[in-house]
């Protein structure tokens, strides 16, 4: 009878131990990913540069320029190195007001030109998305000679089953 006892109770602790909690998990999708849709008027830098993520971007004079990325998940981040003059992008996710997105280092004299000077990071997020597909609207943004892109993150949230400890 008490052996009984015992372990129906050892029963109902393992059941209510077993808990659903939530799982983030941050997803890196580099430029050159197949899931990124580019305008036809973007260009793919030629030489690695460490600074940038996966050792490339994507940039663009063209003043029409577009990329597209459809996700699902509840936040979307992106990355970019920065350079020492006017690079930047706009950025909207589904029907948004676009966001600029400035890739400019504020710490040196501006340049003419030439290779980004910062190693890439995050620069913009928007957060708090419902949990279903999503697209992010990439732009030119007008302050900017270029527009540049080089990784997006966007965060997949999931349900997972843990023992409690
Ligand atoms: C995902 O990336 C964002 C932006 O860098 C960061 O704030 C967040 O903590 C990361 N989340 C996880 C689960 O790594
Ligand atoms: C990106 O989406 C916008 C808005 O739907 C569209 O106007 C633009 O042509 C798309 N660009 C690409 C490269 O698919
Ligand atoms: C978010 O949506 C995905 C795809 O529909 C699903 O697999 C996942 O369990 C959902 N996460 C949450 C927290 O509801």
């Amino acid at each position: 009878m008490l052996l009984r006892a015992s372990s129906s109770l050892f029963f109902l602790w393992a059941l209510l131990s077993f808990e659903a909690t939530l799982a983030d998990t941050n997803v890196t999708v580099d430029d050159s990913d197949s899931s990124i849709k580019y305008s036809d008027d973007w260009s793919v830098t030629s030489a690695s540069n460490s600074l940038d993520y996966g050792g490339f971007h994507h940039l663009s004079s063209t003043k029409t320029s577009t990329a597209n990325f459809t996700f699902t998940g509840t936040a979307v981040y992106i990355m970019a190195p920065l350079w020492p003059y006017a690079v930047g992008a706009n950025a909207a996710v589904d029907n948004s007001s676009p966001v600029s997105v400035n890739m400019e280092n504020p710490s040196v004299t501006s340049t003419d030109g030439g290779s980004e000077d910062v190693a890439s990071a995050v620069l913009w997020g928007a957060t708090g998305l419902s949990n279903s597909s999503h697209t992010l609207h990439i732009s030119f943004w007008d302050n900017a000679d270029f527009l540049a892109l080089d990784a997006i993150v966007y965060v997949y949230s999931a349900f997972k089953c843990m023992w409690q400890r």
